[in-house]
């Protein structure tokens, strides 16, 4: 059989989506995670307020819509997730296909514990039993141990493990029949974390304080948009948050029917996930100028990321004038449906990825993998795994995922041609991408990207910086040897035999 034929006879067997609206739920359901909500919101205070949205529609226009319309174009042309997709061009491009996925599995390796974190402070909202500094967080329950004895796991912490117990079962559950299942599931998925977001804004900006929070996220400071820094920032941020590099719409989009508008689809995945970081920072920004107001801290001292969720919004939520468990279940529930479709994308394409090589039945492979990532993720649940997952994350998105993002460039821009895509893209949907985005991926962004990934590398290699407190040879093992690890891995399954030699 020939590898478009194979490809279409698997596509058929009635696993596509059910309909046009499943599958743009099913993209932004994706896109927008965890990161809208506490990475935006801090990287655009950071890097020139209301100066940076134009900066980062500029990384979104010329890096991220070309690069989505590439992953789901490739998706949708060849019916295939990345490997086979990328192997139909030329097969030793399977292997790239193999490292898309495999970044992708580690990070929802490492995603799924920090699920897990928010399913235990969903409990703890019940009585506000969160306490909301830092102590808390980091000492009493993740009971955190020293960075420089990170060889000594100690424990697993038990709410954590349990809680990545029943974080698997949901995802997998969440695609048990593929595109079927997840067209269902994210219909809550996604409308409910946004209807809890606006009750959130609407709470926010009517506390007093919130009006001096929001200065601070939207002052736009245009100085900062002549610092390369800032540009690295915004071309990052939107890299992460369309979730582009892992495969993901490649393996989505291989199960829609023919005729489907690519082109209008990526616009409104793009646009909804950048509205909704927008949106997410007025939450949270509000809610620290109410925070300030009431309790003195400055806004300098208050940080993105886990610290936001788990420290810094529990401790507003405490001083929220009525029903504050109320809000605390609210927020977690939020952070959870936003990041569970994320998960289970994920993990999706790596089943996608092995149904399409390997004659195993969807459920074999669903919980099979699934299986591995929660054993892989066990390590993250004991005293040292939040240095684990520090050291794996850096490496995984800081230079894996920008890799991928460079290959995918260069693999459709100079191998398979990006005209062949856009021609398929342009012959059923609305309107036509012209020839500008042969450009972007033949030039822009493999070069953008290759900045970002030499300057990174040299930091890590001269200043050390972020693994300064972590002994060396776990940066090594953990860092270099998951860089250099994974293309290997990738090459060892690109080298299996698959189904066409059975
Ligand atoms: N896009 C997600 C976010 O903004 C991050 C993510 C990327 C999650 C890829 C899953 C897969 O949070």
């Amino acid at each position: 059989m020939t590898e478009l034929n194979e490809a279409l006879s698997d596509r058929s067997a009635g696993e596509g989506w059910s309909s046009r609206t499943a599958f743009i739920l099913g993209a932004i359901g994706s896109a927008i995670g965890i990161g809208n909500v506490w990475r935006f919101p801090f990287v655009c205070y950071e890097n020139g307020g209301g100066a940076f949205l134009l900066v980062y529609l500029i990384a979104l226009f010329s890096a991220g819509i070309p690069l989505l319309l590439l992953e789901m174009g490739l998706g949708y042309k060849t019916l295939s997730g990345p490997p086979r997709a990328y192997g139909s061009i030329k097969k030793p491009l399977e292997w790239l296909g193999w490292l898309a996925v495999l970044v992708g599995f580690v990070l929802v390796c490492y995603y799924s514990v920090i699920m897990s974190w928010c399913a235990n402070y969903l409990v703890f909202s019940f009585d506000l039993k969160w306490g909301s500094d830092t102590g808390t967080f980091f000492n009493n329950f993740l009971q955190k141990s020293d960075p420089k004895n990170i060889f000594t796991l100690g424990s697993i912490v038990p709410g954590i493990l349990i809680g990545l117990l029943v974080m698997w079962v949901w995802v997998v559950l969440s695609i048990w029949r593929g595109a079927k299942t997840v067209g269902k599931v994210v219909y809550v998925t996604v409308t409910l974390p946004w209807l809890i977001l606006i009750i959130f804004v609407i709470r926010g900006i009517t506390l007093p304080g919130a009006i001096e929070g929001l200065k601070y996220y939207l002052t736009p400071d245009f100085s900062k948009m002549l610092e390369p820094k800032v540009w690295m920032a915004a071309y990052g941020q939107v890299f992460f948050s369309l979730s582009v590099g892992f495969g993901i719409m490649t393996a989505y989009a291989s199960f829609l029917p023919p005729k489907s508008d690519i082109t209008n689809n990526v616009f409104i995945i793009a646009l909804a996930d950048s509205a909704t970081a927008f949106v997410g920072g007025i939450a949270v920004f509000s809610g620290i100028g109410y925070l300030c107001h009431t309790s003195g801290v400055s806004v300098n001292s208050i940080q993105g990321g886990p610290g936001l969720a788990f420290v810094t919004y529990p401790a507003i939520i405490n001083q929220f004038p009525f029903a504050p468990q109320l809000f605390g279940i609210l927020f977690f529930v939020m952070l959870l449906t936003l990041a569970i479709d994320s998960a289970f994308s994920l993990l999706e394409t790596v089943v996608v990825a092995v149904m399409d090589k390997w004659n195993i039945s969807r459920k074999t492979a669903n919980i099979g993998i699934a299986a591995i990532a929660l054993l892989c993720g066990i390590i993250f649940t004991t005293q040292s795994g939040l240095f684990w997952l520090d050291i794996v994350d850096n490496f995984n998105t800081n230079f894996l995922l920008i890799i991928v993002g460079i290959l995918e460039a260069i693999a459709i821009g100079y191998v398979l041609g990006p005209k062949k895509i856009r021609d398929c893209v342009n012959e059923t949907s609305d309107f036509r991408i012209s020839a500008w985005w042969d450009w972007f991926i033949r030039i822009i962004v493999p070069l953008v990207l290759f900045i970002g990934l030499a300057v990174t590398f040299y930091k890590t290699v001269t200043d050390k910086q972020p693994y300064g407190s972590y002994p060396s040879d776990a940066v090594l093992i953990a860092g270099w040897g998951l860089l250099i690890g994974l293309p290997i891995i990738a090459l060892i399954l690109t080298l299996f035999k698959g189904k066409k030699s059975t």
